[in-house]
C-alpha cells in the first residue's frame, strides 16, 4: 500500500498522505490541498469524504457488516440490552457488572422531569408531531442544568433517563390521556411502555415479549457511523454548542422523511398500497419511473450496497413478536411480496437498493400499539446514545475544527448597485 497519492493539477504535482484505519479503510488527507493548488473538491452530500477518524462504529456496506466498538450487531441483538449498549458506545467498553448495576441506577434515579417542564406541553396544539416536541424538549434541558465540563456526565445521563419521559408524555398529551410518572422498579424500556400504555383506572403489566423486543429495536437504532443527524450533531457541537443543543439539533435532521421519518413513510406507504387494492407492482414501477417522485420508502442506502443488516434482524424479529402477540398484519405480507418483487427487479438490483433498517420496524412498533406518528420518535430513543457517543468523540479529538465547508461559488459576477427607480 503507497503512504500517498499524487495529484497532477495545471502541471503542479502534488502528493497527499494516506491515512488507514484498523479495518483497512483508505482516505486521501487534503488537508493541504487548497493551500497548495487553489483547489477543493466537491463532494455533494459527502458520499466521498470522510468528516473525521471514529473509533465507535464499523460499516461494511458492500458485505453488509456492522458493529459497535468492534462488537457484530447480530450479537448485540441477540445477547446484550439496550442500557448495556449505551454503556458500549459513550464509555466505550461494555460494563462489568458493578458498572451496569451504578449505570441502570443513575438512569432510573433521573428519569423524571422538573415539573416545569410539564408546562411547555400545555402550549403545544393536540396535531404537534412528537419529534417537534422532542428537539424543542431536550434543548430546553438545557434552561433547567448547567452546561459546564463538570456537569457532562451528569448531563449524559438526565439525557438517556428523561428522553423516554419526554417521549411519552407527548403521546400522552396527543391522546388528552394524564401524565405517567416514570417508575424505579421498571427497567429502561418497560419503564418507556408503562409511561406510554398505563392509565389511572387500571393496572398495566408490560408485556415481556414486548419490552424485550423493544429493547432490542433500541439495540438495532443505537448508532450508525457518519449518518446525517450524527454528523449534524458533531457539526453542531463543533461550534462549541452544548450536548444538549447538539442533540436537539440532530433530533431535527433524524426526522426528515430520507432519514429517521422513513419509518413512518413506510407504514404510510404500505396502507395506501393496501388501500389501493394491494397492487404492490404498481408501486415499484413507480418507484422507477424517473419521472415520477415517487421512492420505495424503506429501500435503499448510501452505504449499504448488499443487506442492511438490522432490516434482517428485523425481518425475523417482525415475524416472531407479531405471532407472540397474536397479532395477523396484512402489512407484513405486503412488506415482504414488496421485498421480493422489488429484489428481483433489475432497477433495484442493478443500482444495489435493499430494505433498510425502516422497512421492517415500523411493523413491530404498530404490533406494539405504538402510534406511527411516534415511529421517528422511536428511532430518536435508539440513536440517542450513538449521538452523544459521536458529540463526547468529536470534542476530545485534537483533529476537531469547527466544521466549516468550502463552495463553488456560480452567482452573478460583480455588478453595481443601481437604485430603484433605476432598475
Ligand atoms: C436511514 O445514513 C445512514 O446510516 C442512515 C440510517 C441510519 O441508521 O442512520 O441507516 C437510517 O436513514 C435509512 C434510510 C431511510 N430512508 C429511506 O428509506 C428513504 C428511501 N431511500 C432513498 O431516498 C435513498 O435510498 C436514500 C436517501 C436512503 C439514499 O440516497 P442516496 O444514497 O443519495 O441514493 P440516491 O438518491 O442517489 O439513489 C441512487 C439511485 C437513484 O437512481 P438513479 O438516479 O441512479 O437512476 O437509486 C434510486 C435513485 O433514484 N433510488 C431509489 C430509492 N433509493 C434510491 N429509487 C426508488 N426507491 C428508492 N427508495
Amino acid at each position: 500500500m503507497s503512504s500517498s497519492a499524487k495529484l497532477i493539477l495545471n502541471d503542479q504535482e502534488c502528493e497527499f498522505p494516506i491515512i488507514e484505519g484498523s479495518e483497512g479503510e483508505i482516505g486521501l488527507s487534503i488537508r493541504s490541498l487548497r493551500g497548495a493548488t487553489g483547489a477543493i473538491t466537491l463532494d455533494p452530500g459527502y458520499g466521498n469524504t470522510g468528516s473525521c477518524r471514529s473509533a465507535i462504529t464499523f460499516i461494511d456496506g458492500e458485505k453488509g457488516i456492522l458493529r459497535y466498538r468492534g462488537y457484530p450487531i447480530e450479537e448485540l441483538a441477540q445477547s446484550s440490552n439496550f442500557v448495556e449498549i449505551c454503556h458500549l458506545l459513550v464509555h466505550e467498553e461494555l460494563p462489568n457488572a458493578p458498572q451496569l448495576a451504578e449505570f441502570t441506577n443513575l438512569l432510573t434515579r433521573h428519569s423524571m422531569l422538573h415539573e416545569d417542564m410539564k408546562k411547555f406541553f400545555e402550549g403545544y396544539p393536540k396535531t404537534a408531531h412528537p419529534m417537534s416536541i422532542l428537539s424543542s424538549m431536550i434543548s430546553s434541558l438545557g434552561t433547567f442544568y448547567a452546561e459546564d465540563e463538570d456537569s457532562l456526565e451528569l448531563n449524559i445521563i438526565r439525557l438517556i433517563s428523561k428522553i423516554p419521559t419526554i417521549a411519552a408524555l407527548s403521546y400522552k398529551k396527543a391522546i388528552g390521556q394524564p401524565a405517567v410518572y416514570p417508575r424505579n422498579d421498571l427497567d429502561y424500556t418497560s419503564n418507556f411502555l408503562h409511561m406510554m400504555f398505563a392509565v389511572p383506572a387500571e393496572a398495566y403489566e408490560v408485556p415481556e415479549v414486548v419490552a424485550k423486543a423493544l429493547d432490542m429495536l433500541l439495540i438495532l437504532h443505537a448508532d450508525h457511523e457518519q449518518n446525517c443527524s450524527t454528523s449534524t450533531a458533531r457539526m453542531v457541537g463543533s461550534s462549541g454548542a452544548s450536548l444538549f443543543a447538539s442533540i436537539s439539533a440532530a433530533i431535527s435532521a433524524l426526522s426528515g422523511p430520507l432519514h429517521g421519518g422513513a419509518n413512518q413513510k413506510v407504514i404510510e406507504q404500505l396502507k395506501m398500497i393496501e388501500a389501493d387494492g394491494g397492487d404492490f407492482q404498481k408501486y415499484v414501477n413507480k418507484a422507477k419511473d424517473k419521472n415520477d417522485d415517487f421512492r420505495l420508502m424503506g429501500f435503499g442506502h448510501r452505504v449499504y450496497k448488499n443487506f442492511d443488516p438490522r432490516s434482517r434482524i428485523l425481518k425475523g424479529e417482525a415475524d416472531k413478536v407479531l405471532e407472540n402477540l397474536g397479532v395477523d398484519d396484512p402489512l407484513l405480507g405486503l412488506a415482504k411480496s414488496l421485498e421480493e418483487i422489488a429484489l428481483e427487479d433489475e432497477y433495484f438490483i442493478e443500482r444495489r437498493l435493499y430494505p433498510n433498517v425502516d422497512f421492517y420496524s415500523g411493523i413491530i412498533y404498530r404490533a406494539m400499539g405504538i402510534p406511527t406518528e411516534m415511529f421517528t420518535v422511536m428511532f430518536a430513543l435508539g440513536r440517542l446514545p450513538g449521538w452523544i457517543a459521536h458529540w463526547k468523540e468529536m470534542n476530545g479529538d485534537p483533529e476537531t475544527r469547527i466544521n466549516r465547508p468550502r463552495q463553488i461559488y456560480t452567482g452573478a459576477t460583480e455588478r453595481c448597485y443601481v437604485a430603484v427607480a433605476d432598475r
